[in-house]
């Protein structure tokens, strides 16, 4: 699927374009909001790598990911970073991935971008399972993958390295027939 563009009742997820440096750099160089993810904060060039990772991604055929912008519906703003990625030996299951920028949180966007995002994995491809995996002390993400409906599975025993120590991760996931079809994103 390209472009992806999918809005709900306040933000949209689209295809990332170069010029969203910036923004993606708030979020991903920010040490607050890449604490408990998979890496240490990103300097400005490898924020640019990785737009261009994303936008050539998003043409190959068949699609495997879908790294998105995370945007306010009424100025436009970029103020996070979603990625779906199709698991490679099961493409009807994805990861999700999602960080929005600090001074965004606390107002339920992290909750609707993860409905972005089961909306685009259920509704837009068909998927069957969606999953997502946390750090153990990341609280908040336990908290809005909870109450977006997925599971807490198990942990992923010393999954990620990270400042040269192993840390477990905890997964997380909802199966198609469990995503309620309901009113609350709509699709453009
Ligand atoms: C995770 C994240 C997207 C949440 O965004 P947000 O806009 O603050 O989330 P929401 O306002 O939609 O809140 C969703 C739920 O999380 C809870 N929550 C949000 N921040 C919290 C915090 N710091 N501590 C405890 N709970 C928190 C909310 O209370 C709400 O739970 P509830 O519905 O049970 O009341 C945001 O904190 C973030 O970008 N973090 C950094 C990146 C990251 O960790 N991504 C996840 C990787 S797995």
């Amino acid at each position: 699927m390209y472009p992806v563009d999918r809005a709900g009742q306040r933000l949209r997820l689209r295809e990332l374009h170069p010029d969203d440096v910036d923004a993606v750099f708030a979020v991903y160089g920010s040490a607050e909001a890449t604490q408990h993810m998979s890496f240490e904060p990103r300097s400005r060039e490898q924020v640019g790598q990785i737009i261009d990772r994303a936008t050539q991604s998003a043409t190959t055929d068949p699609r495997t990911e879908y790294a998105l912008a995370v945007t306010t519906q009424d100025d436009g703003d970029v103020i996070g970073f979603a990625r779906l990625a199709l698991d490679p030996h099961q493409p009807q299951g994805a990861t999700i991935g999602f960080a929005l920028r600090p001074d965004t949180w606390g107002a339920g966007r992290g909750l609707e971008t993860v409905h972005l995002l089961l909306d685009l994995g259920f509704d837009g491809l068909g998927l069957h399972r969606i999953w997502g995996a946390r750090s153990p002390l990341n609280t908040a993400s336990a908290r809005t993958l909870t109450a977006a409906g997925l599971i807490e599975e198990g942990v992923i025993r010393e999954h990620v390295r990270k400042n040269g120590q192993w840390r477990d991760s905890v997964v997380h996931a909802i199966l198609d027939r469990e995503w309620p079809k309901t009113p609350r994103t709509r699709t453009v």
